[in-house]
């Protein structure tokens, strides 16, 4: 039987009776058809409490229309690059440091970017303020924009910005608790690591970085650590990751061949300044770190997303220490939890939500 597709039918949209020999998932629809289903399926969604397109000039608030032309390179090419940064108590913690490392890796992606990094922020802070969240997860990307579907950016009409406010996601089911209960990981070392560029790069294609999540899952585990060829640790699938020793020797892996964690850059400030300080550590290091090292410490913590200190109680079925969470888990995330609640700190670090 010959099959007929919607773009065969010139007829379908233009005869008298539309639509008449089609299947119904054929349909064509109009556009005042297609917002209507489009609403029908996005009602009641929570999560995505604005969006900024500079596509459309504009914030949207009904997710309806929270959309990115298909024609994107981004989005059928994997070409661009993102970032986050989190909201708390009304204010944008450490944006700055966050849009550095998008420009960063727009550079690597070769994105041509028409904004300056203030007017990036302030497009961040402008979505903010229209979401009226205080609280959330921010997250923005940099694309060649829409225009055709090869794979030249060169057809791309206008390079594009978009930016969402997020409800702050919850890690686990129900009554999980990470500081109190911690995680369970495995090792990933099937699924390829990234080339350093990429790895170094915040690009929009992660589809090693859920490869990884996966495998750990297969595992038993969620983020996964991974481990390469020579038994040294890299880091888990969007998370970075760092080690205490019995004798209270903070370690974590260099940044080259992974992604530069701005949250892990800060554990290192707190663990070098109040941690040594308070004699919760003795030394902090940034050197290769071997699994094996590791398996034996007091502590394993994985960090990300400015304000997640995740510590990992078991490892491959071994607990790591006594299989608790530890205090240097605890002190750090004490410390960051503060520090975003209060805003304390380098003013750098905290934009005030220019709310109406
Ligand atoms: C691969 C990878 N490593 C580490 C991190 C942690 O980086 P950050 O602390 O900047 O969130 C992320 C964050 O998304 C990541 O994707």
């Amino acid at each position: 039987m010959a099959l007929r597709t919607v773009s065969g039918n010139g007829d379908a949209a233009t005869s008298g009776e539309p639509n008449a020999s089609l299947r119904p998932a054929q349909r064509v629809l109009s556009a005042a058809e297609a917002v209507e289903r489009m609403a029908d399926k996005r009602r009641d969604k929570r999560g995505c409490y604005a969006m900024f397109s500079s596509y459309l000039g504009g914030v949207v608030t009904d997710p309806t229309v929270m959309t990115v032309p298909l024609d994107d390179h981004m989005v059928h090419r994997g070409h661009g690059v993102f970032d986050t940064c989190s909201l708390v108590n009304g204010r944008l913690y450490r944006l700055g440091i966050h849009i550095d490392r998008l420009l960063a890796s727009a550079v690597g992606a070769r994105l041509r970017v028409p904004w300056s990094q203030s007017e990036l922020m302030q497009m961040v802070a402008d979505t903010a303020a229209a979401s009226g969240a205080r609280d959330g997860i921010v997250r923005y990307w940099l694309t060649p924009g829409p225009g055709g579907f090869s794979f030249m950016p060169a057809e791309c009409e206008e390079p594009c910005f978009y930016c969402v406010v997020l409800d702050p996601m919850g890690f686990g089911a129900g009554s999980f608790d990470p500081m109190r209960d911690g995680f369970r990981e495995a090792t990933v070392r099937e699924t390829p690591q990234k080339p350093p560029l990429l790895a170094q790069i915040k690009s929009n294609n992660y589809l090693l970085n859920v490869l990884t999540h996966l495998e750990a899952a297969d595992g038993g585990g969620t983020f996964g650590i991974i481990v390469d060829d020579d038994g040294y640790i890299a880091e888990a699938c969007v998370l970075n990751v760092c080690s205490v020793s019995n004798d209270g020797v903070f370690v974590t892996p260099p940044f080259e061949g992974i992604l530069h964690g701005i949250t892990m850059r800060r554990l290192l400030d707190l663990a070098r300044g109040p941690l040594c300080d308070e004699g919760l550590l003795a030394s902090v290091e940034q050197r290769p770190l071997r699994a094996d090292e590791a398996r034996r410490g007091a502590e394993l913590i994985m960090s990300g997303g400015d304000t997640h200190v995740f510590p990992v109680v078991e490892w491959d079925g071994a607990p790591i220490g006594d299989g608790t969470v530890g205090p240097v888990a605890k002190r750090l995330h004490e410390l960051i939890e503060a520090e975003t609640a209060s805003g304390t700190g380098s003013s750098d670090d905290f934009i005030a939500v220019p709310y109406r």
